[in-house]
């Protein structure tokens, strides 16, 4: 993006792919990070007298309009951050969409409705989304890809559009990439990752990689179930994809031939049924053992002696990846072990990444400073995808 500033862009119309998918509870926005983090290139781009066109998806709906994920919130909050009136288009690149543009003067900005309200978005088919991007490359005369959450997202606005339009990567793409580069170029060791959320099958390639350069890593939340039950323990009805078995079984053998640490909690909270996120009312569960997990309850959060064990293998590391929850952090009841996950990170001596929209989010709702954590990525999939060593289509597309 200085290249682009360098060479001026007053006038210009800049279509900045960003990524304001950002948890909702109705139409309240519950953590503005992603919105905040597209700022300094949203300006820099006003500031210079652009004619600044916002686009992003938010959640996922089926390629038609759909009122539960409109982005008329985000644009919104995207204008109280910028001090500056923003305006909304009602669709993305209809009618509405094309009289807000034209009506943009020097320096305005703009937001056009989800990406995702369109079927050549999200496309498999190449010349579905190809059309769709010639739609969107209209709207356009420079293409800014700053939506770091979606790079690892092949999908028209990401990689199809950068090809109509002279493209650079916006601040938070560079920082981002920066960032990753040291996990994978220049790591100070010992090198602990901890690995949380729902499903071991979003975590099974990353991994897979990290078994080849992490010293330890230590494993919650939902997708500690599987590697729990692998282990021999009875899990009750807790999250548990059998399919994974073998995968895990794998794991946990090249960990120990690999001479990785892979830990696992030693106990969890129990409680018969998935607490109530919306009234928050109280879930009492009972802390136990993995070995004694009742065959009528589940598993929501690592246990206080967990918590104890993991900041202990996190206390003297010298770079940290985070990313998952290690419980349902969402109710007061179940957040204890992902806070003090949060916790050993800001006391970890090392550079400390949180990756993930959930942990991102996880730390900020959860009251930590986040200027206490080396570098908070806005990219869930995205950080991953960078760390298992896969191209990423929005990366490639900007680096041609
Ligand atoms: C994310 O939340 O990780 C990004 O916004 C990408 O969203 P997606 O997984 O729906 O493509």
């Amino acid at each position: 993006i200085d290249a682009l500033l360098a060479e001026g862009v007053a006038g210009k119309r800049v279509f900045v792919r960003a990524d304001l998918n950002v948890p909702l509870d109705g139409t309240t926005i519950t953590d503005d990070g992603r919105i905040r983090a597209v700022l300094p290139t949203v300006k820099a781009l006003a500031e210079a007298g652009a004619r600044v066109v916002v686009a992003s998806h938010l959640g996922r709906p089926k390629g038609t309009p759909d009122p539960a994920f409109t982005l008329a919130p985000a644009a919104a909050r995207l204008g109280e951050l910028l001090g500056a009136e923003v305006a909304f288009a009602a669709d993305t690149v209809g009618e509405s969409a094309r009289s807000v543009v034209a009506g943009l003067a020097n320096g305005g900005v703009a937001v056009v409705e989800n990406l995702r309200f369109n079927a050549g978005e999200t496309a498999r088919d190449d010349a579905e989304r190809a059309a769709f991007a010639d739609r969107l490359a209209a709207l356009a005369d420079v293409y800014v890809g700053d939506g770091f959450g979606a790079v690892h997202r092949k999908h028209a606005s990401v990689y199809d559009l950068p090809a109509r339009l002279p493209h650079y990567a916006g601040h938070l793409i560079a920082d981002e990439v920066g960032v990753l580069k040291k996990l994978t170029d220049d790591v100070k060791r010992p090198y602990v990752v901890a690995l949380g959320g729902a499903k071991v099958s979003d975590k099974l390639a990353v991994i897979d990689e990290l078994l080849g350069r992490a010293d330890r890593i230590l494993i919650g939340g939902g997708m500690a179930y599987t590697f729990l039950k692998a282990q021999g323990h009875e899990v009750g009805i807790s999250l548990l994809q059998e399919d994974q078995l073998p995968a895990v079984t794998e794991y946990m053998e090249r960990a120990g031939k690999n001479g990785v640490e892979l830990v696992l909690p030693v106990d969890v909270l129990v409680a018969g049924e998935f607490p109530d996120l919306r009234t928050k009312a109280p879930a009492n569960p009972s802390t136990v053992a993995v070995d004694a997990i009742p065959a009528d309850q589940q598993g929501l959060d690592i246990g206080p002696r967990t918590s104890k064990l993991y900041a202990s293998k996190l206390a003297d590391a010298g770079t940290v990846f985070w990313n998952g929850p290690m419980g349902v952090f969402e109710h007061p009841d179940y957040a204890e072990g992902t806070k003090a996950v949060a916790q050993a990170l800001v006391d970890a001596p090392g550079f400390t990444v949180v990756g993930g929209g959930d942990s991102a989010a996880a730390v900020r709702t959860l009251g930590f400073d986040e200027s206490a954590f080396g570098h908070i990525s806005t990219g869930g999939g995205a950080s991953l995808e960078y760390l298992e060593g896969k191209t990423l289509p929005g990366l490639a597309a900007l680096e041609d």
